[in-house]
């Protein structure tokens, strides 16, 4: 029903059950762990726009902020007749303002893993920007996926990736994602990114275990999900939401931990779990600007501009393909 409205849009139905052997590989390694790409279900992507409403969830903010003050620059540096392809386009707020701010943009791709959150936006987008072509594409962006073509002219192509999701990759795959990136805006492309700044680490924390506990109850969903979506039996009172800064390696990292020796099928599968025990859900890199300079530029990027609030929280970065 909802597609009748977006005739263009390419839906290619990731789904928890395409995805069992990674998830089961990943419950039965010494470090138990989940991929937080499967965080956002419908349910999870709700609830990660509650996060951004945290007080103590600064990046969200912060980042608005950047794009307001720099607008103009942001506007100079992408040029007119830009295709702008979002990668994890989760809540419109920002994304509003940015196709408010660009100069005469061709169109816009938005490209998410969750399909129902990403028509509801997009639709709202087509109905509000009807002079920009909105492209959506419901796909796990760390896999290659196809552009959809477009319809005007594209001056270039600029991936935008917000909110510091790069923070969820290990240096490795970070590496391998910008590739990607760097892959798909071709010669004369560009990445804007939000990057996320090292700072003190009660700051850190309290943004990842906030006091109303819309964390905790964001980590605790994807037990729910997979309860759902794949026959699991987790008890969620037996679990409990911990988010702790390693600052060796610059990271939040995120747990749910065993609350009692317990076992736990998931349908044919049965895992055990020891009193403490913790499954890793996510991290969350925090960097310097040098430290994403450099793996920037290992991707084939180079930075051409970096706005930053006057507390130096946050980084929005604009790099050129080279
Ligand atoms: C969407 C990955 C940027 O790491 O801050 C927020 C996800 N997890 N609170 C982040 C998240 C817990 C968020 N990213």
């Amino acid at each position: 029903m909802t597609q009748d409205a977006l005739p263009n849009f390419s839906d290619f139905e990731p789904t928890l059950a395409d995805e069992r052997e990674d998830i089961l590989a990943g419950l039965s390694a010494p470090q138990k762990r989940l991929a937080p790409k499967y965080f956002y279900d419908r349910h999870g992507s709700q609830l990660f726009d509650r996060i951004c409403e945290l007080p103590e969830y600064y990046p969200t903010r912060t980042e608005l902020a950047i794009m307001r003050s720099h607008a103009p620059a942001i506007a100079e540096a992408v040029g007119e007749q830009a295709c702008l392809i979002e990668f994890g386009s989760g809540s419109s707020v920002k994304i509003r303002l940015l196709l408010k701010t660009l100069r005469n943009l061709s169109a816009y791709v938005p490209v998410d893993i969750s399909r129902e959150h990403l028509l509801a936006a997009a639709t709202g987008l087509a109905r509000d920007f009807p002079g920009i072509e909105i492209l959506p594409v419901c796909a796990d962006f760390t896999q290659p996926f196809d552009l959809p073509d477009t319809q005007r002219p594209v001056a270039r192509r600029v991936v935008w990736f917000p909110g510091s999701t790069i923070g969820n990759f290990e240096p490795d795959q970070a590496l391998a994602l910008l590739e990607v990136m760097r892959g798909e805006v071709g010669t004369d492309g560009a990445l804007l990114i939000g990057v996320d700044l090292q700072k003190d680490r009660e700051t850190l924390e309290r943004a990842y275990n906030d006091a109303a506990g819309v964390t905790a109850e964001f980590n605790l969903n994807l037990l729910r999900r997979l309860n759902r979506e794949l026959g699991a039996s987790f008890d969620l009172d037996s679990f409990r939401h911990d988010a702790i800064y390693n600052s060796e390696h610059g990271r939040i990292e995120m747990y749910l931990v065993s609350q009692c020796a317990q076992q736990v099928r998931i349908g044919d599968r049965v895992l055990s779990f020891t009193e403490g025990e913790r499954i890793l859900t996510e991290y969350s890199h925090k960097f310097t600007p040098e430290g994403f300079a450099a793996l920037a530029t290992r991707a084939g990027f180079r930075l051409e501009h970096l706005w930053c609030d006057p507390d130096r929280l946050f980084s929005v970065q604009y790099l050129a393909a080279v």
